[in-house]
C-alpha cells in the first residue's frame, strides 16, 4: 500500500491499485490485434467506508471501465483490487459471488438497465431469490420495505418498467442494489440522464441512504456539478490516468492539475469566494490508442514544460489541515 494515498482515516474498504484495462483492435481478415485501447491505464486509489468519492473526466476518458473493472464485471489487464482487504482479482468464481452482494452497481440508464418484461417485484426480488435469501411473506415483507425505502409505493410491485417516469425508475435501480445490503456502491452516471430537478431528489436520497446505511460510493460522472453536490473527495481521470486527487472543498479552491484548473474553470460554480482563470481547454482528447508519452495532457497543457513530454509526472502529495490532495504534474 502507498502510503501517501492514504488519508488519516481507517483502512479503506477498497483499495485499487495500479489497475489497468487495455482492450485490443483488431484488424484485417484475420482479426490480428493491430492495437490496444489503454482505457484504464495504470490508475490507484483508495475508497473509504462511507464516504463517497466522486471520479470524474471528460466522456472517453475511462470512468466507466475502470468502474466495471473494479467490480470485475470485466476482467482488468493487469493490477490489484483489495475490498475488505482481500484481493478481488484472485478470487475464484464462488468467493467473487459471495463478496459481490457486498459490491453493487446503478447505471446510468434507468430505460436500458431494467429489464422491461420483469416486474419491479422481479427485478427487486431476484438477488434476494438468487442467493437464497429470503423467499415466500419475507421475501414480500423485504421487497415492499425496499421500495418503500426508495420513495416508491410497494404496491408497484407488480408493475412493469415501462410505467414509470426515468427518475422512478432510477429509485428501481437503486432499490435493486440495496437489496442484498452492500457496502459498497459503483454509481455510474447515475443521474446524467435526468432533468436537474430529479437529479437533485436522486442526489439526495443516496445520500440519506449512505447516511443511514453507512455505504461507500463510487460516483462516476462527467458532470463536475453533480459531482460536487455528493462527492467528499473527487479523482480527476484523463486519458486513462487519474491526474488529481483531493477532498471535495480543496479540489474546488485551489486545483492544482492544470487540467483540473481548466475543467473547473469551465464548469463556474457561482461562489464570490473561489476565483479561477478561465483557462479553457483547447484542442481535442488524444486517442487513447497512442497515448501522449510523459503526461497525458502535454499536448493540451498550457504550463507545458519540455520534460512533461518525455518523463512520467510523479505523485506529489500537498498536505494542509490534515487533508492530502494528490497531483501527478511536473509543475508541483
Ligand atoms: N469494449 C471495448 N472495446 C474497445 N474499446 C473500448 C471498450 N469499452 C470502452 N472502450 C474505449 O475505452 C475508452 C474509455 O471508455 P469509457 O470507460 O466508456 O469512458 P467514459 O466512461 O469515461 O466515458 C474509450 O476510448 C472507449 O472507446
Ligand atoms: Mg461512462
Amino acid at each position: 500500500m502507498n502510503k501517501t494515498t492514504l488519508q488519516n482515516k481507517t483502512t479503506p474498504l477498497l483499495t485499487v491499485k495500479n489497475l489497468k484495462k487495455h482492450f485490443p483492435v483488431r484488424s484485417g481478415f484475420f482479426s490480428h490485434i493491430s492495437a490496444w485501447v489503454k482505457a484504464v491505464d495504470d490508475i490507484s486509489f483508495d475508497v473509504y467506508a462511507g464516504e463517497t468519492l466522486g471520479l470524474v473526466g471528460e466522456s472517453g476518458c475511462g470512468k466507466t471501465t475502470a468502474g466495471r473493472a473494479l467490480l470485475r464485471l470485466i476482467e482488468p489487464t493487469s493490477g490489484e483490487v483489495y475490498f475488505d482487504n482481500k484481493n478481488l482479482l484472485k478470487m475464484k468464481a464462488t468467493e467473487l459471488r459471495q463478496i459481490r452482494r457486498q459490491m453493487q452497481v446503478i447505471f446510468q440508464d434507468p430505460y436500458s438497465s431494467l429489464n422491461p418484461r420483469m416486474t419491479i417485484g422481479n427485478i427487486v426480488g431476484e438477488a434476494l431469490k438468487v442467493h437464497e435469501i429470503a423467499t415466500g411473506e419475507a421475501l414480500k415483507h423485504r421487497l415492499e420495505e425496499l421500495l418503500d425505502r426508495v420513495g416508491l409505493s410497494p404496491s408497484y410491485h407488480s408493475r412493469y418498467p415501462h410505467e414509470f417516469s426515468g427518475g422512478q425508475r432510477q429509485r428501481i435501480g437503486i432499490a435493486r442494489a440495496l437489496a442484498l445490503n452492500p457496502t459498497f456502491i459503483v454509481c455510474d452516471e447515475a443521474v446524467s440522464a435526468l432533468d436537474v430537478s430529479i437529479q437533485a431528489q436522486i442526489i439526495n436520497l443516496l445520500r440519506d441512504l449512505q447516511a443511514e446505511y453507512h455505504l461507500a460510493y463510487l460516483f462516476i460522472s462527467h458532470d463536475l456539478n453533480v459531482v460536487q453536490h455528493i462527492a467528499d473527495r473527487i479523482a480527476v481521470m484523463y486519458l486513462g490516468k487519474i491526474v488529481e486527487i483531493a477532498p471535495a472543498d480543496t479540489l474546488f479552491k485551489s486545483p492544482k492539475h492544470p487540467y483540473t484548473q481548466a475543467l473547473i474553470a469551465a464548469n463556474p460554480i457561482p461562489d464570490p469566494d473561489i476565483k479561477h482563470e478561465a483557462k479553457l481547454l483547447e484542442g481535442d482528447v488524444p486517442s487513447p490508442v497512442n497515448p501522449p508519452s510523459g503526461c497525458p495532457f502535454h499536448t493540451r497543457c498550457p504550463s507545458v514544460m519540455d520534460k512533461c513530454k518525455h518523463i512520467k509526472p510523479p505523485l506529489t502529495e500537498i498536505k494542509k489541515e490534515g487533508k492530502s490532495q494528490i497531483v501527478w504534474c511536473h509543475l508541483h
